[in-house]
């Protein structure tokens, strides 16, 4: 049997009076890629948010590697192998390719400059743009930059927010491959994808959220075509 890499119990979140989660219950086991969908606005960022820790949840706990991180600051997350590519694929703008996976590798310190080579083969792409800035990058280079951010951390658990939106497709391609072979190296991913074939592609487990519930969860194998184009259409 798997071991929970990441386990979240009876989770509630929100913005201020805004109640956004309710009781959130979600497993994910080493290595597998995990897929939350649902609407515009039913709460998949939040709860990533949450995750990464930029929102204090009102209730529940987060486990991650076996450690209760519910009170944990981001960066101690990060340290501990959570990398999170947030939605919009956001990059130091002012700051060249370069600079951009040299910060988010001294920040961890959990490896050597291997990392970065290793996070330039995943995206041969960002080779020759390494002294551009990355405010000057197409929206699918800065993804690509944005997922080689969260790799340089030697992540066990890396978080990605909508990596597709607004890109073409053979980058999209690109980036479901790297996902695929990312997975493939152990490393558990938590997917938040819209774009449906792609995400049915890629998961082992499938999570719905519709208005801050979860409305299904289960193993992608269980899941035929028809009923994920229903539970989507909630
Ligand atoms: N900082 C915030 N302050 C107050 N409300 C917020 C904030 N961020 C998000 N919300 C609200 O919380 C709800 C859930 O937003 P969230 O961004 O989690 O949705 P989502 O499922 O990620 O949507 P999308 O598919 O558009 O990315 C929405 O009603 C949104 O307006
Ligand atoms: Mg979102």
């Amino acid at each position: 049997m798997n071991t929970p890499h990441l386990s979240i119990h009876g989770l509630h979140a929100g913005y201020g009076r805004a109640r956004v989660l309710f009781d959130i219950d979600l497993t994910i086991d080493t290595g597998t890629i995990a897929c939350v969908m649902g609407r515009n606005g039913v709460g998949k960022t939040t709860l990533l948010n949450t995750i990464a820790g930029l929102l204090t949840p009102t209730a529940g706990t987060i486990t991650h590697n076996g450690t209760d991180i519910t009170r944990h600051p981001p960066h101690t997350r990060t340290r501990n192998g959570l990398a999170y590519a947030p939605q919009g694929h956001a990059t130091f703008a002012p700051l060249t390719v370069a600079d951009n996976l040299h910060l988010a590798h001294r920040a961890t310190r959990r490896g050597g400059p291997e990392l970065i080579d290793a996070a330039l083969d995943r995206f041969p792409r960002l080779q020759p743009l390494l002294h551009r800035r990355a405010g000057l990058l197409s929206g699918g280079q800065a993804q690509q930059l944005a997922i080689a951010r969260a790799l340089v951390t030697d992540p066990t658990l890396l978080i990605l927010d909508e990596p597709t939106e607004g890109i073409q497709p053979s980058i999209v391609a690109e980036i479901e491959q790297a996902v695929t072979d990312i997975a493939a190296q152990g490393i558990t991913v938590l997917l938040v994808e819209q774009y449906l074939d792609l995400a049915l592609r890629l998961a082992d487990t499938v999570t719905v959220i519709d208005a801050g519930r979860i409305v299904h969860s289960g193993d992608r194998a269980d899941l035929t075509d028809d009923t994920a184009h229903a539970l989507m259409a909630i």
